[in-house]
C-alpha cells in the first residue's frame, strides 16, 4: 500500500431487497468534508484519464459499476495499480499522488467524492512539475 493511497472497504447494509452503501462525510467511510461529486462514464475504450496530481484535494474513488484501474505514482519510483471492480471498494487518495485512470470496462461508472470545489490552480498537470514538488517536499521534511 502506497503512502497517501489507501484502499477502503465500505460497510454494506443489506437485506433480502438488496444492498446499500452510505458514504457520509467525516466518517470511517469518507474521512473528509465532501464539497463536490463527479462521475466518469461512457469512457472510450483505451482511454487514459486523470494524468495529474493535486496540491490539496483529497478524494475517494468508487467504481460503482463495472471496473477500472487507478494507477498511483508517488513520484519516487513507487507506482501501484489498484483495480476497482465492486461498489464496496473505495480508494482514498490524499497528498501528492500522480494518478491515471485506465482500463475502463464498457459499463464503468467511476464516482469521485472530492474535498474541494473545482479549482484548476489545485491541479498539477505536468509530470515534471509533480516530481519537482515531490522532491521539494522531501527536502523540506529532511530539514
Ligand atoms: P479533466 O480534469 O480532464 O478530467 P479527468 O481528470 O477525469 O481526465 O476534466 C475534464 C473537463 O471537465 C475539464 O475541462 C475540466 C472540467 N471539470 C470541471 O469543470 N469540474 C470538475 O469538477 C471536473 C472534475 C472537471
Amino acid at each position: 500500500m502506497l503512502q497517501n493511497v489507501q484502499r477502503v472497504q465500505f460497510k454494506t447494509l443489506g437485506d433480502e431487497r438488496g444492498k446499500l452503501i452510505v458514504l457520509e462525510e467525516l466518517s470511517a467511510q469518507c474521512p473528509f468534508d465532501v464539497k463536490r461529486v463527479f462521475y466518469i462514464f461512457d469512457t472510450t475504450p483505451g482511454t487514459v484519464r486523470g494524468k495529474h496530481a493535486h496540491h490539496q484535494m483529497r478524494q475517494m474513488l468508487v467504481c460503482i459499476s463495472g471496473s477500472c484501474t487507478i494507477r498511483c505514482d508517488l513520484g519516487n519510483g513507487k507506482v501501484t495499480d489498484y483495480e476497482l471492480n465492486w461498489p464496496d471498494q473505495g480508494l482514498l487518495i490524499e497528498g501528492l499522488v500522480w494518478h491515471d485512470m485506465l482500463d475502463f470496462s464498457k459499463d464503468a461508472v467511476l464516482l469521485v467524492l472530492a474535498s474541494e470545489h473545482y479549482n484548476e490552480a489545485d491541479y498539477i498537470r505536468k509530470y515534471e512539475d509533480f516530481t519537482r514538488e515531490v522532491q521539494e517536499n522531501a527536502q523540506r521534511n529532511q530539514t
